[in-house]
């Protein structure tokens, strides 16, 4: 009895407490500016081939793809775990999340959190407007009044309208691909109209 209660104290102690964690690897290396600098280009070399997708500077070269410039590092590294874990999948990515070093995942995380987005105007002004309203109603919340949310809130901000409208109609239909309790109920409120809209809205917000 003793033993079980020390393995299952022992299993809930390791993600809160392991003092090489990602996060803690990343704030390390942010509170020292060679540290940093050193990641940073060790980052920029590693993403490449993430450039393809992704933009050497983060903002995404199809409308299908999300951009990675400025976006939480917290949000980032629980994305890679995500798909590590299979709680979120996609061929490439899922691949990529098992082969990628944590010290990898650092550095990336180092560089394309640096980067800034580039935002578009929108194309459709009245349903940017519409998108507002959405948007303050049932998202300000929790990804902010600029959108750039918080640690493991994502930034929206700039996203591409086809990446938030597929990714809230995953999260609507309860697609096993994107597993998220929070947003599963957020999206069930949404109507066709309302994810339009307010993919139009967060794409051309500007937050830099
Ligand atoms: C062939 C295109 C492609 C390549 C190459 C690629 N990605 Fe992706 N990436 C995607 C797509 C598509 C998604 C969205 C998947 C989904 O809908 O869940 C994505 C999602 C992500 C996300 C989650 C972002 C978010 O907003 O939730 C991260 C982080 C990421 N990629 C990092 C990388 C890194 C780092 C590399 C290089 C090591 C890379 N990707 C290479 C296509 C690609
Ligand atoms: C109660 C807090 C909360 C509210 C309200 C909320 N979100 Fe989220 N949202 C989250 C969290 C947490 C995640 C990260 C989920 C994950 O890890 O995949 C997220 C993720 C997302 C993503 C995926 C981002 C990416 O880069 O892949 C989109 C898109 C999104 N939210 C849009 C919205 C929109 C639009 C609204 C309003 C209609 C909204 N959210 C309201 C908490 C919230």
């Amino acid at each position: 009895m003793r033993v079980l209660t020390g393995l299952v104290l022992a299993s809930l102690a390791i993600p809160g407490l392991a003092s090489d964690s990602p996060l803690d690897r990343h704030n390390e290396i942010m509170s020292n500016e060679t540290l940093r600098q050193q990641a940073y280009n060790a980052g920029k070399e590693r993403i490449l081939f993430c450039g393809y997708c992704h933009g050497a500077d983060g903002n995404s070269k199809r409308d299908y793809i999300p951009n990675l410039a400025a976006q939480n590092p917290v949000y980032l590294f629980n994305a890679f775990r995500k798909f590590g874990t299979g709680e979120r999948s996609d061929y490439v990515m899922s691949s990529l999340a098992k082969i990628l070093s944590e010290e990898d995942k650092v550095n990336i995380a180092i560089y394309y959190s640096g980067q800034e987005v580039i935002s578009e105007p929108p194309d459709s002004p009245a349903l940017y407007s519409q998108g507002e309203t959405v948007y303050s109603n049932a998202c300000r919340q929790c990804h902010g009044k600029e959108g750039k949310g918080q640690a493991e809130l994502p930034r929206l901000a700039g996203q591409p309208t086809e990446y938030i409208r597929n990714t809230l109609r995953l999260f609507r239909d309860k697609d096993p691909a994107r597993q998220s309790e929070i947003m599963t109920a957020v999206a069930a409120n949404l109507s066709d109209d309302d994810i339009r809209a307010v993919a139009e809205y967060v794409r051309s917000m500007d937050s830099n």
